[in-house]
């Protein structure tokens, strides 16, 4: 187990005394920030704001520098080349730039096949569902098995040589599964499908390298692994974006512009159209930095360990059902439930009202949730800096709402 305690030390929303009180358990909605994030993007701010890419005096190219160091810390932090990594605003501007790209590049055809899957967030399922739309494609859903993990037997019907695109959830922010990306990107690749996956809750948990997953694309954002707010990233194999066309288009992304024609930068200036979240990139970095220094892969055991005793601590409460994996090993720490006669938004109110942040609704994967025969559900989610004492607390907190209503 990390030492919860003094890691807590790094991030100031858990000083003073309100903060020594809160137990946030919201990770999946947004992480929380450590202080070494907060200092990279004030430092910026401070003491070198100036636009990237442009300038040629000694602020503009220490920015420069900052932004592609940056880059450079992020796309490491997945096994990625520099060249390989695009900034972007969010998971949602990463799926839906891609979609504009490959759509733009004439990789879709009326007919085509998209396979995607029912733990999807709307971030990806919606813009799929556009461009299906647009282009008449058939878009198909792998289904969820009763134990909350991916049908591999319908996946191996649905995914043929009429596929395109294979586009996934690494890890459910509802169920929480960590879905087996390797086995699904190769699937793609057997049948000369594009792979794209949606990691915004893979990374920073577990360990994620691209290059052993073999997947064409793969998104995240800053936001959910101890980054800030309106930053977030891309992954291309080099040969593809290479390959693609740009779907945004505006300043810094081009190479020569004559009127009538343009041609573009290499990626990924191709892909960042204006002025990009400067500082935003610089405090993603110094997240990757913050995480690398706790170790990745003591994120996912600690991780584990404290899902493996919230399973444990929520089976013993009576008239409580699970909406999410209770394998802990297969769980990234995302655990939803309902109370019997209590409705969620009501539990996770109450649970607020005693300090802890829980989160209530759909959680953004409409059919995932109504696919459970329910229209909402309680979440609480973890990361490294929570401890047992959090899930303690947490059980209390139930017992309050169940006190409400029973
Ligand atoms: C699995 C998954 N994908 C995508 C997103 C969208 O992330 P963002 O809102 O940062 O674009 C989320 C956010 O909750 C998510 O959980």
């Amino acid at each position: 187990m990390l030492n919860t305690e003094n890691i807590k030390k790094d991030f100031p929303i858990f000083s003073g005394d309100d903060g020594k009180k809160l137990v946030y358990l919201d990770n999946s909605a947004t992480s929380q920030t450590p202080e070494s994030v907060i200092e990279a993007e004030m430092e910026y701010y401070k003491t070198y704001r100036a636009n990237v890419s442009r300038g040629l005096y000694p602020l503009s190219e220490k920015a420069t520098k900052e932004y592609e160091d940056a880059r450079a810390k992020v796309a490491k932090f997945i096994g990625a080349d520099t060249r390989e990594l695009i900034f972007t605003a969010s998971a949602t501007a990463s799926s839906n730039m891609l979609i504009y790209a490959m759509e733009n590049s004439d990789v879709f055809h009326e007919g085509d096949e998209i396979i995607t899957t029912l733990m999807e967030h709307h971030s990806m399922l919606v813009p799929l569902q556009e461009v299906a739309r647009r282009k008449k494609m058939i878009l198909h859903s792998i289904p969820m098995t009763e134990s909350f993990e991916l049908d591999f037997s319908e996946a191996e019907k649905l995914i043929t040589t009429k596929t395109k695109l294979v586009a996934f959830v690494g890890v459910s922010n509802v169920v929480g599964t960590i879905n087996d990306m390797k086995r699904l990107s190769e699937m793609a690749k057997k049948v000369g499908a594009y792979s794209v996956i949606d990691a915004t809750q893979a990374v920073g948990h577990i360990p994620v390298n691209v290059k052993t997953l073999g997947c064409d694309f793969l998104f995240f954002s800053g936001h959910k692994m101890c980054g800030p707010t309106g930053i977030g990233a891309l992954y291309g194999r080099a040969e593809l974006l290479k390959k693609l066309n740009p779907g945004f288009f505006g300043g810094g992304m081009v190479d020569q512009v004559v009127c009538g024609e343009t041609s573009f930068a290499p990626a990924p200036a191709k892909f960042e159209a204006g002025t990009p979240n400067i500082a935003g990139a610089i405090g993603f970095g110094a997240a990757c930095d913050y995480l690398e220094k706790i170790g990745i892969q003591e994120i996912e055991n600690h991780i584990q360990e404290i899902t493996e005793y919230a399973i444990e601590k929520l089976s013993e409460v009576a008239g409580l059902k699970f909406y999410s994996n209770i394998d802990a090993k297969k769980n990234v720490g995302v655990i939803s439930f309902l109370i019997e006669g209590a409705h969620p938004h009501d539990t996770s109110e109450i649970l607020g009202r005693h300090g802890i942040a829980s989160r209530a609704g759909h959680h953004c994967a409409q059919p995932l949730v109504k696919s459970m025969d329910v229209y909402a559900v309680t979440r609480v989610s973890f990361y490294f800096y929570n401890s047992k004492e959090d899930i303690d607390k947490l059980i209390l907190g139930i017992m309050e709402v169940k006190k409400m209503f029973a």
